[in-house]
């Protein structure tokens, strides 16, 4: 059971003291009675909660997409640094957190949820999803990079990376600069950064794109999230069986 203002600012439909103006014009009912005290307490399974006569969807979890901008730690809280965190509202922060990690200065897809089950089988050893990411390389990427990645790079790890497959864009020969895709099935510290390494190079810029089916909406600036739609959630699920 939880209050019902609670209830209200959870499911996104107005903040705590919206919620409770709601109440004070007599908006919100539960079971077709009307609310007079936002403290009241609600089962969200059983009871029909509705704004203005419409039922107001009950959701358990919450799944959300952030475009992660750079110079943010993906953290729920840190004593110096902005988190990812920041970028969400007050009332959907509770209980969320990022799955995996993005380095400070890595930007891109970042999933955000309190699913705890999905979270963890996301990321749980031998069964990561692949994650694919757009870098800019300092150096010259080389067919022979290709093959060292699908080889397994040795990153002082106790065993060669896993497989990975590396795309050349473009090569920018006179600034010695190169851009990449690369697509990773891990999710080891700096990983991609020491890939790089491995062979010679350095990563300028890096940002995600896209983690099994799920992919970096093109409409949001950096900064910017969105719920996933009910299509991207059932299909990670299923990615993370
Ligand atoms: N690999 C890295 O090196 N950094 C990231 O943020 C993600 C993957």
């Amino acid at each position: 059971m939880i209050r019902i203002d609670k209830f209200l600012s959870q499911m996104q439909v107005a903040t705590r003291s919206e919620s409770k103006k709601l109440i004070k014009m007599k908006r919100i009912t539960k079971n077709g009675v009307t609310v007079t005290d936002g403290g009241e307490k609600c089962d969200p399974q059983k009871d029909c909660i509705c704004l203005d006569g419409t039922p107001i969807a009950y959701q358990e979890y919450h799944y959300l997409m952030l475009h992660k901008p750079a110079g943010c730690v993906t953290a729920t809280e840190d004593r110096r640094d902005k988190t990812v965190m920041d970028y969400l509202p007050d009332n959907l922060r509770r209980g969320l957190s990022p799955v995996g990690r993005l380095d400070k200065d890595t930007e891109g897809l970042l999933l955000i949820t309190d699913d705890g089950a999905l979270n963890h089988s996301l990321l749980a050893p031998g069964r990561h999803v692949p994650k694919t990411y757009y870098a800019r390389i300092q150096g010259i990427v080389t067919e022979t990079d290709v093959t060292a990645f699908q080889e397994g790079l040795d990153i002082g790890e106790k065993k060669l990376t896993a497989p990975a497959r590396l795309e050349i864009l473009h090569v920018e020969e006179e600034e010695q600069v190169s851009e990449i895709l690369v697509t990773i099935t891990e999710g080891k510290f700096h990983q991609v950064k020491r890939m790089f390494q491995a062979v010679d190079k350095c990563v300028l810029y890096l940002k995600r794109l896209s983690m099994g089916s799920l992919h970096l909406d093109q409409e949001l600036a950096p900064g910017a999230w969105r719920e996933l739609t009910p299509e991207e959630i059932s299909n990670l699920k299923e990615e993370a069986k």
